[in-house]
Formats: structure tokens, C-alpha cells, sequence
């Protein structure tokens, strides 16, 4: 019976935080374990009966000597100093966990399946140990020790195809070496096993990776000024729903499991009776807890804000929470991948467009000033429409509300750190980090002058409907084998995965390579797409005529007879008749031909139906990003080098490696949607660096 989320008490417990207690050690074991937290107020449970009362089932990091927690405890690291950490899988089995009647794996769709039970009559479903792989986001790892959704392991030693360890370990474990040769960054640790990474994430396997340099050291006497120490503190939001035993609720193939609704149930039960095609949670938690508030003093303060949810966006502003007048506003001063050249103003007032708007995946470092706002309190709100954009506004009570701030009246110590609002550099100024790399020049919206792309791709993103609703969600009309369905060919232009994973690449970009990815959205929402190993830069966005595009993709597909969605709603032969779309056929024309634009990637030239002017990012999208909103209706073109960030682009030649490492081995990489439900059906590809 769900819990509706109005019930749940807010602002009444203090933010969980990592703040003086990250830990950072060259060698670390974290082990992946199920215990129980009190992620709801704790008042609420001591109204439940045993076990409950205990806390909510989950799955967490334990990080070190620390107990297991969700998130798990923040690992800190620094630049050229490489961390080896030993991951280890000690969760229980489907058939012995608590969280597995509340959190169901589809074994319908493609995922980590131990058995290797891949007919999707399901009739002896898989109860052995969960298997998991933790990926660390938005790092520059050798791909070994990437954590792919193909290199997962299980407590009694089942592995996939593209597992690896640094060293032969415990059959339960993999042994990772992150070389952290990239600038200082907010990472995150998160698992990402093949089909079921919306549930393990969902479960708890998340925690912060703060990476540091010699400029951004964490220290109070950081050659920025930054905020640090008590004022340095990370914020992960994420949604969730629960029911009356204080227990996580995700929606299962029963109406029975969801009564109110919310989320509905899997909209082709006889397809997939597990999944949907985006979780959205009525209960908000950051750091782990519904609601918190954090004591503040009236001084400057730098969160890491991390979007970890499976498929919310949010937009966020501060509100006073006594007057609703508008409250201080959110600096922004680095992205995913580091820090802005100067901070950014996100405006609070609600009227302004500018907010801070973050998909999943998304980080943001912010500096909020309190300075002058002694005894006041500030509600974090959120305004984001889900799905994003066109979706449901959030509940005034509910799901448009994250946290509070209660500003204290006195202070430990004068506040001598970086303003943000006199506008210094952040970088660039002498003893400064350098400014960022310019691949792309984002106040013309246009390529950095002197980058010259390789090649460019234009790549589409597609929603495959079945009856019911979204039957799944590919990129480039291509599923994760790259395997045409029906015909168990693979996609004309492709490569196969030599190294462990038995897939065929389409993106086989060379090391030392700059290309523009032109990415064309024709389903009906926002999608952030992440590409693993790079940090990019997005160059503009634009409009096109989505249905004058698709109808001359859509004449280019010969017909014929695929695996796809019956009229009575199960999986099947189909016969397609020509210039009729095909899901899961891959694009229409072979991979490697170029279009009339000279781009690959087998779609009909978007070209002429753009519409309007290029749009340039948007000032705090100015950075390295390794996560992008691309919006409906829109081309994002976005610039990637394989090379590490550092470089200049003189510095960089085709072919040529920079790396610490050899990219070019190893089980490859992946680029996905990380919308969670979305990747894990299947908008997902693998991709390989080559010489
Ligand atoms: Cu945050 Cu491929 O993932
Ligand atoms: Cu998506």
C-alpha cells in the first residue's frame, strides 16, 4: 500500500552530510551490501512493527572502515594519484532479499542475467545473486575498469562478458585502478549492470567521488578561496516512492502494488511486465533523507549538487520560506567535468527562466551566500515538469519542494572566501588554473576557431510505442547487440566488439580525434545524454521539422518481417510493409555512408529541416560536460575529443594517444541516455576508441 507522500513529515531532520569525514585513501575496499536505513523521518518508524522499524531495506556502498550507508561515504581523490579500490558483491539473492518482492528485475528485457535466459517466455525466472557493477561517472578510466554494464560479478562468482580485474581477486569482487588524471571534477560512483541499472541505483549503490588539483584542493587555504571544510557540502537528490511499511515502492506488473497510481503499471504488460518507461517518486531525499533541512551560518557555502534520480529533472530557485519571496541566488561555478572559467548567476526570481535545471546525471557546483540573511530560512524549489518538458508540473506540496536552509545568526569565523557575485575569474588569472580548453565557442554557439572535427555524426533518438505505451527507447534505432531484430544480422557498417562484449560498434571514433555528434531527438521528451571516458562540450542546440524529418526517414526502410510488438501486445514476427518504420532495425541507411551533409551515422541528413537560429548553451553549460539534455524537436550538437581535457587543441592529433592509458583495449565504453529506466531499455550503445 503506497505512502502517500503528503504524510511524510518535512524539514524535520538535518541533512546527512559527508562534510570533514570524505575519505581518501589510495586503497579502498567497498563492499555492496543490504541493510536497513532510516531514510524517513525517524519518528515514522517507530510506528511500524519489526523489522521495519529497524529502517528501510536497501542496498549501499560500505566505503572503507565506514558501516555500509546510502549514499555511501564520500571518496576523495587527487589528481595524479591513482585509486585502487577493491569492489566487493555481498548482496543476498533474489530469493533472500528484502528489497527483491519490492523492487522487481524484468527479466523480459535484455539485463545482467546470470543464466543467460534470454527467451523471453520466463518461465524459470533467475533467483540466484544479484549481479552489479559500480561505474564511476564522468571519469577518464582505462575501459577494464570502466565498470560497463557487461563487467558485472555476483556474490558466488558469476561474471559477464566483459568483466575485468586489475589482479586475480575474490571471485565476489573486481579490483579497479582510477588513474584520476583528469582536472578536479564531481564524480560519482554508481552501479550500472545491464538492465537492471534503474533498480540497483534505485536500491541505494550511489555515492560522491570528489576528485582534486592543485588549485580546487578542499583544504580552507585553497589557492581559490573556495568554501571548504563545513562549508563544502554535497547535495544528491533523488525521488523515491514508499509504502505504509516505510519500505521502497517501485511499480510491478499488479495494479494491486500501486492502488494510487502513481507511475502506473507497465504500460505492455505482456512485454515487459516490469518495466516503465520513467520511475518518478512523490517523496523527495537528498543525501539519503526525505526533506532535510541544513543549518546554515549567514556565510558563502559550495554544494555539489548531483541529480541521481532515474528520471526527474529538476529546476530549482531558493523561496523565503516564511515571506515566498524570492532567496539568495545559486552561483554556479563548475559543471560536470570542472570548473566554469567565471561563476554564473542563476536568477531565483520565479518569473526568470534561468534556474538551476539538472537532468540525471547532471552535477552542478554552486555557491549559495547567506551572508546578511541572519534567522532566515529558504526553501529549495523545484519547478521541473515530468516528464521534462512537457509532463505534469510537481505537487505545490510534495515533489516541488528538496530541502530547506535555516540560517543561523552567528558566524565561527570570518568568511573570507571567493565571492562569486564580484565576478573574479575562476580560472585563467595568474596563479589560477588555465582556462578551459575551447573546443566549442559557446557565445557564438559555434565551433572553437582553429577545432577541426574529424568527422560528424548525426545520430537520432527514437521511442518505439507499443499498445500500451512505449515498448522501449533506442538511439540510432539500434539496440545494444547491434543486432537488427528479426533478421540477427548486424547493422550494415558496424564492427564487432572484439574485446569481451559480443556487441557490434557503431561509434569507433580515433584516439586523439575531435567529432561533432549532431543528436536528433524525435521522441516526445528530453533525454541526458552521457558518454563515458570523455568530457565534451556542447556547441548549440536548433529546432527541426520533426515530422517532415521522419517522414523521409521513415520512406527509406525497405519492409519486411522483424521481431516486434503484436497487435495483442506481445513480442513476435511483424511484417513491416516499406517506408514504414522498423524498431530496433538500426538506421535506414548503412552506418559508414555519408549523407548529403557528409555526416555518418545512417540517418537522412537532418540539414534541411532545421528551423530558427542555433541556440548557444546556456552560461552554465559553458564547461566540460560529460551529460547533456537534448531536447524534443531539437538537434544538440555537442564536440568530443578522446583526449584528456588538459590539452590544448594544438596538442592533439588523430591517432595520436594522450591518454595515461590505452583506451583503445580493453572491453570498450558505453554512451546511453541516463534517464535510468531508459538505458536499461535499450538506449544504450557500446562504442571503442580505435588507432
Ligand atoms: Cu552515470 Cu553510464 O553512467
Ligand atoms: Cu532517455
Amino acid at each position: 500500500i503506497p505512502l502517500p507522500a503528503a504524510n511524510i513529515p518535512q524539514f524535520v531532520e538535518p541533512l546527512p552530510t559527508f562534510a570533514g569525514q570524505r575519505l581518501a585513501s589510495p586503497f579502498l575496499k567497498v563492499s555492496m551490501q543490504e541493510f536497513q536505513q532510516k531514510i524517513l523521518p525517524t519518528q515514522l518508524y517507530a510506528q511500524l512493527p519489526a523489522p521495519f522499524n529497524k529502517g528501510t531495506y536497501l542496498w549501499g556502498y560500505g566505503v572503507g572502515h565506514q558501516p555500509v550507508s546510502y549514499p555511501g561515504y564520500t571518496i576523495e581523490a587527487r589528481r595524479e594519484l591513482p585509486t585502487i579500490i577493491l569492489y566487493s558483491n555481498e548482496l543476498p539473492s533474489f530469493a533472500h532479499s528484502q528489497l527483491a518482492p519490492k523492487l522487481t528485475v524484468d527479466q523480459t528485457i535484455h539485463w545482467a542475467d546470470p543464466l543467460n535466459q534470454m527467451d523471453m517466455a520466463m518461465t524459470e525466472p533467475y533467483q540466484g545473486y544479484y549481479p552489479t557493477v559500480p561505474h564511476l561517472h564522468g571519469a577518464e578510466v582505462p575501459s577494464a575498469y570502466d565498470g560497463g554494464p557487461e563487467q558485472w560479478f555476483t556474490r558466488n562468482g558469476l561474471h559477464g562478458k566483459g568483466y575485468a580485474t586489475l589482479a586475480p581477486t575474490p571471485e565476489n569482487t573486481a579490483l579497479y585502478k582510477y588513474p584520476n588524471t583528469q582536472e578536479a571534477a564531481t564524480l560519482w560512483i554508481h552501479d550500472h549492470a545491464l538492465g537492471m541499472t534503474r533498480i540497483n541505483v534505485l536500491g541505494g549503490l550511489a555515492a560522491f567521488y570528489l576528485l582534486r588539483d592543485q588549485y580546487d584542493t578542499g583544504l580552507p587555504d585553497n589557492p581559490l578561496r573556495l568554501p571548504a571544510g563545513a562549508q563544502e557540502i554535497e547535495l544528491l537528490i533523488q525521488d523515491r516512492q514508499f509504502d505504509t511499511e516505510g519500505q521502497l515502492l517501485f511499480p510491478d506488473g499488479t495494479p494491486a502494488s500501486n492502488p494510487n497510481g502513481l507511475n502506473g503499471p507497465p504500460p505492455n504488460p505482456r512485454a515487459h511486465p516490469y518495466w516503465i518507461p520513467e520511475f518518478f517518486g512523490d517523496a523527495i531525499l537528498v543525501n539519503g533523507k526525505t526533506w532535510p533541512y541544513l543549518d546554515v551560518e549567514p556565510r558563502r557555502y559550495r554544494f555539489r549538487v548531483l541529480n541521481g534520480s532515474n528520471a526527474r529533472f529538476y529546476r530549482l530557485r531558493l523561496t523565503d520560506t516564511v515571506l515566498g519571496s524570492r532567496g539568495p541566488a545559486i552561483w554556479q561555478i563548475g559543471t560536470d567535468g570542472g570548473l566554469l572559467d567565471y561563476p554564473v548567476q542563476l536568477s531565483s526570481d520565479p518569473a526568470s527562466s534561468t534556474a538551476l535545471l539538472l537532468a540525471p546525471g547532471e552535477r552542478a557546483d554552486i555557491i549559495i551566500d547567506f551572508t546578511g540573511l541572519d534567522g532566515r530560512s529558504f526553501t529549495v524549489c523545484n519547478d521541473a515538469p515530468a516528464p521534462f518538458p512537457d509532463g505534469d508540473a510537481p505537487e505545490p506540496g510534495t515533489t516541488s519542494r528538496i530541502m530547506q536552509f535555516r540560517v543561523g545568526t552567528s558566524l565561527s569565523s570570518p568568511d573570507t572566501t571567493y565571492n562569486p557575485a564580484i565576478g573574479a575569474p575562476l580560472r585563467g588569472n595568474g596563479r589560477l588554473q588555465p582556462t578551459i580548453v575551447r573546443l566549442a565557442d559557446a557565445k557564438q554557439g559555434s565551433l572553437a576557431t582553429g577545432v577541426k572535427p574529424t568527422l560528424t555524426r548525426q545520430l537520432t533518438l527514437i521511442e518505439n510505442e507499443g499498445p500500451g505505451g512505449p515498448l522501449e527507447v533506442l538511439i540510432n534505432n539500434t539496440k545494444w547487440s547491434g543486432i537488427r531484430e528479426g533478421t540477427k544480422t548486424p547493422i550494415p557498417g558496424s564492427q564487432p566488439a572484439s574485446m569481451g562484449q559480443k556487441n557490434y560498434l557503431t561509434e569507433l571514433p580515433r584516439v586523439g580525434s575531435t567529432e561533432v555528434w549532431e543528436i536528433i531527438n524525435l521522441t516526445e521528451d528530453a533525454h541526458p545524454i552521457h558518454i563515458h571516458l570523455v568530457q565534451f562540450q556542447l556547441i548549440n542546440r536548433q529546432q527541426f521539422d520533426k515530422e517532415a524529418y521522419c517522414a523521409t526517414y521513415n520512406s527509406l526502410f525497405p519492409g519486411g518481417t522483424y521481431m516486434g510488438i503484436t497487435p495483442d501486445g506481445t513480442l513476435g514476427q511483424v511484417t513491416y510493409a516499406p517506408g514504414v518504420y522498423i524498431p530496433g532495425y538500426g538506421p535506414p541507411m548503412p552506418y559508414t555512408t555519408p549523407n548529403s551533409s557528409g555526416a555518418i551515422g545512417g540517418n537522412p541528413d537532418v540539414t534541411p529541416y532545421l528551423q530558427g537560429p542555433t541556440l548557444p548553451p546556456d552560461a552554465n553549460e559553458a564547461g566540460w560536460k560529460d551529460t547533456i539534455r537534448v531536447f524534443p524537436r531539437e538537434v544538440s550538437r555537442i564536440v568530443i575529443r578522446w583526449a584528456p581535457t588538459s590539452l590544448p587543441v594544438h596538442a592533439v592529433h588523430p591517432g595520436e594517444n594522450r591518454y595515461a592509458f590505452d583506451p583503445t583495449t580493453g572491453p570498450g565504453y558505453v554512451w546511453h541516455c541516463h534517464i535510468l529506466d531508459h538505458e536499461d531499455n535499450e538506449m544504450m550503445r557500446p562504442y571503442n576508441p580505435i588507432r
